[in-house]
């Protein structure tokens, strides 16, 4: 770095360090509503987001208008994005983040060029703009294109798409992903309406987190609202072949023309899954409800992106099997995208409450022992985790200040979130947890949320009109597991363990009978195989019943797992079309975790890994370099 270079660069930390509040000396305030002037408002430790780089507590940002063109050749999205901004205490910049893009100039209001700075780049944040703004200034709009290191965007070329003959490209938000693809102030502590007008190539169609066209137009030009408030995060856009189905009057669900027909089955009975979930807990806020089936690069089973979930193809079971993952996205409509975290320390308010709600959708469509398997094996997972996981990362409110929020995506945040809850509701009453669940997301829709709140809010108008007291502190600040969660019993998955039992006696596949199974009941039977099981135990029940082959995500997962571990290798062809179609990081990286256990697995899975890598996105290849070593040269 020269003089000039480290002047600018000391410039620009004092001005980025003027217009935020200093983070570290924010003193604690629980009611901040109380505050007449915004300006004097002080913010609780609680409640500030460490993982952005903007000024979002002085100067915010209140609608984004997008006008933005998707070129395939060259693998861009390029326009602008225009802040409209709320400036109540007259600073003198705003600040926003952008990760890996091409800032080419910044305009305020009619088209005055603004003056601004580009900090410097931060492994975990990014890089923050400071923009230059004066008391008359409305409109802040940033002309940008994306580069490719942008993080967020997976551009596929046609063969990674079902009907292999048009691209697709998609947007991964959460947690801090929405700066790579677009300058913003991205962070769940600030809401925003926004606007769009997409250019795509005109054979194609885009859909986006808003109000969606349900068929092509010649121009290849989309315009889209969003007008209810949503974080950045929620911002998603994904281009392709697609079509569209109605499953009834407010959903419906688009996939390539190809698997339309199959999601039309799979996705059937969404529209009563959406009329349970206001029955338990209040008006759908968001009009339409529908579904996207991606691509299976598609780095997660869902994402909760607002009138539109993202979907990976890998829950089309064929028997609606997996759609338990339908009622998850829908779920967060209320907890997440209605009542959101404050920031990515309070992660477990969005999941474990989703997981929650989930089951209480899937209870209404399917029954109690349904739920209880669902939440058996939800509970196997939170034992697994608590005995693998650091127990800095064990308690439901984290602490998350210089680390990945994407570390947060554990079962903490979902089981042991779902675990309190069920806790609550067993000891207040299933009627009156009812009420109080409705109630807060009544009273805090469109607001953010903080644990500390949430749990006042709690004490206030639950447990302390019914005198309930149990060890909540312990629950929500602590490690581990406290001794009084409540365990489920399936008996379904009891008949299942006597049917495992009975073949490590006899080695004998007629005492396992399968007929009326669900997927549940298979992932319980094979998740229960002993460390011990051999190569001839796995081949006969592979003979059995052609697990190998299994159509079924889940089940062929845990199966190519148990596989590798015990080094059965009829499953390498099926294994490594596995890892070359799917993109699924909860799919990938326990098998890529499998193989490494051995040299010669962890050779197999970088052989595979090297011409697989290209179809997953970068959530998925930035987790599974780290399990294999791997640096691309
Ligand atoms: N919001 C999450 C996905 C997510 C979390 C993305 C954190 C980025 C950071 C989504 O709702 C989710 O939980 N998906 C699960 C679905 C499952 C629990 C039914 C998944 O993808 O596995
Ligand atoms: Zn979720």
């Amino acid at each position: 770095m020269n003089l000039l270079q480290l002047s600018t660069f000391v410039f620009i930390l004092i001005l980025t360090s003027c217009g935020t509040p200093d983070k570290e000396e924010v003193i604690d305030a629980s009611n901040v509503a109380e505050v007449s002037n915004v300006c004097e408002r002080v913010w609780s430790e609680d409640e500030i987001d460490y993982h952005t780089l903007s000024n979002y507590m002085d100067v915010y940002v209140s609608h984004i208008h997008l006008d933005v063109e998707i070129s395939f050749d060259e693998k861009k999205l390029f326009g602008s994005a225009t802040h409209t901004i709320e400036n109540p205490c007259n600073k003198e910049i705003i600040v926003f983040d952008s990760r890996s893009l091409d800032i080419t100039s910044i305009t305020l209001n009619d088209g005055e060029e603004a003056t601004y700075e580009m900090g410097v780049y931060d492994e975990l944040l990014g890089e923050s703009i400071t923009v230059h703004i004066k008391e008359d200034t409305k409109k802040v709009k940033i002309n940008y294109s994306t580069t490719n290191e942008t993080r967020a965007l997976d551009w596929l070329v046609p063969a990674q798409t079902a009907g292999k003959q048009n691209p697709f490209m998609y947007t991964q938000g959460q947690a801090v992903l929405t700066r790579t693809w677009l300058p913003c102030q991205d962070t769940p502590g600030r809401r925003i309406t926004y606007s769009a007008k997409v250019k795509v190539p005109n054979h194609l169609m885009a859909v986006m987190s808003a109000s969606n066209p349900t068929v092509k137009n010649e121009s290849g030009v989309y315009d889209f609202e969003m007008n209810q408030s949503i974080p950045t995060y929620l911002m998603a856009i994904a281009v392709g072949d697609l079509a569209f189905i109605d499953i009834d009057e407010r959903t419906g669900v688009y996939s390539e023309p190809s698997m339309i027909e199959a999601c039309r089955y799979e996705f059937g009975d969404m529209g009563k899954m959406v009329d349970a979930a206001e029955g338990l807990y209040g008006k759908y806020q968001w009009e339409r409800y529908d579904v996207i089936v991606l691509p299976p690069s598609f780095p997660f089973g869902g994402m909760e992106n607002p009138r539109l979930t993202f979907a990976t193809p890998t829950i089309i079971a064929g028997d609606r099997s997996l759609t338990t993952l339908v009622a998850h996205e829908l779920a967060h409509s209320w907890s997440g995208n209605l009542v959101t975290n404050s920031n990515w320390n309070d992660f477990w308010l969005n999941e474990g409450f989703t997981m929650y709600f989930e089951r209480r959708i899937m209870e209404e469509l399917y029954g109690k022992d349904y739920v209880d398997m669902l939440a058996l094996l939800g509970y196997q997972d939170l034992l697994a985790s608590i005995s693998s996981l650091d127990p800095k990362m064990q308690m439901l409110k984290l602490k998350m200040k210089g680390i990945d929020p994407d570390e947060a995506m554990t079962d903490i945040a979902y089981e042991k979130g779902y675990s309190f809850l069920r806790l609550i509701d067993e000891l207040a009453g299933r009627e009156k947890f009812d009420v109080f669940i409705k109630d807060y997301f009544t009273t805090h829709k469109f607001q953010t949320m903080t644990t500390e709140v949430f749990v006042a809010y709690l004490q206030e108008n639950l447990l302390e009109p019914n005198s309930i007291e149990f060890n909540l502190n312990e629950w929500v600040y602590e490690s581990g597991l406290p001794e009084n969660c409540l365990v489920v019993v399936s008996e379904r998955f009891n008949s299942v363990e006597a049917q495992l039992t009975s073949f490590y006696e006899t080695n004998n596949a007629n005492s396992v009978t399968p007929k009326d199974w669900s997927t549940h009941e298979w992932l319980h039977f094979i998740r229960h195989f002993k460390p011990e099981t051999t190569v001839d135990q796995l081949a006969i029940l592979d003979d059995a019943f052609h697990l190998t082959q299994s159509g079924n995500s889940e089940i062929a997962a845990i199966w190519f797992e148990k596989s590798v571990n015990a080094g059965y290798d009829k499953i390498d062809v099926e294994l490594e079309a596995f890892l070359m179609r799917v993109g699924r990081r909860k799919f990938l990286q326990p098998l890529y975790n499998a193989l490494a256990a051995t040299p010669e697995g962890k050779q197999k899975g970088l052989d595979i890994y090297v011409k697989a890598r290209d179809n997953y996105h970068f959530v998925s290849v930035s987790t599974i370099d780290k399990i294999l070593g791997y640096s691309p040269s």
